[in-house]
């Protein structure tokens, strides 16, 4: 599976797809690379084999679906893994999507606005998530921290969810896919050690900001 190593080529990338559509998502995908960077290298220190400008990269790239403009979130992810697929890097493409699905056990028809997504899109989607079933510790973290940064800097879980939830509105599947970001949560710190908020620097900060909505 091939991923993008070179992080100027990365942010290359990034930068084109900001132009494409500018907004807050630009210094959200910085900061989820920041915080995958942190995990990833305290993982390594724990004697897991990983890669951590792969990880980075993969972060960066994982919303730039956005380039499209503002869709469905689903659309979004389908977006980033077709531009990711035709450069060449499945690795990247394939992490496009299952950060969307933080809860593996989750239906994928209950994704919110699933019936405003056309038939083609919900093929592939179906697909890339039946062959990627077992997350890997790449996809892991970046999940997590897809809902530890926003842009203004790391954030706590619920902080993070409760604004995506007020801003996005919330289904029947919210608990399943918010109890998908505790599992990981638990199972990452269960392999180091320590609590995922103690690598991310100015968390606590997060606590006393205003939450968007
Ligand atoms: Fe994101």
């Amino acid at each position: 599976m091939k991923y993008i190593l070179d992080r100027g080529y990365a942010y290359e990338i990034l930068e084109w797809a900001y132009k494409k559509n500018p907004g807050p998502w630009y210094k959200h995908s910085i900061n989820v690379a920041k915080a995958t960077e942190q995990i990833i290298l305290e993982l390594k220190k724990c004697g897991h084999t990983l890669d951590v400008n792969l990880a980075y990269n993969a972060a960066l790239l994982h919303d730039v679906g956005r380039f499209k403009g503002f869709t469905k979130s689903v659309v979004h992810s389908y977006d980033g893994y077709m531009y990711m697929n035709d450069l060449g890097y499945l690795g990247n493409a394939i992490i496009c999507v299952t950060h969307s699905f933080p809860c593996k056990n989750n239906n994928i028809e209950s994704a919110a606005d699933w019936s405003l997504v056309p038939v083609h899109m919900k093929k592939l989607l179906v697909k890339i998530l039946d062959n990627n079933f077992e997350y890997d510790l790449y996809n892991k973290v970046i999940t997590l921290c897809d809902a530890l940064a926003d842009a203004e800097g790391f954030t706590i879980l619920e902080k993070r969810l409760i604004s995506v939830g007020l801003r996005h509105g919330t289904n029947l599947n919210t608990t399943s896919h918010w109890k998908g970001f505790y599992e990981i949560k638990s199972e990452l710190e269960g392999l180091i050690g320590r609590s995922i908020y103690s690598l991310l620097p100015g968390i606590e900060n997060s606590i006393y900001k205003k939450i968007d909505y």
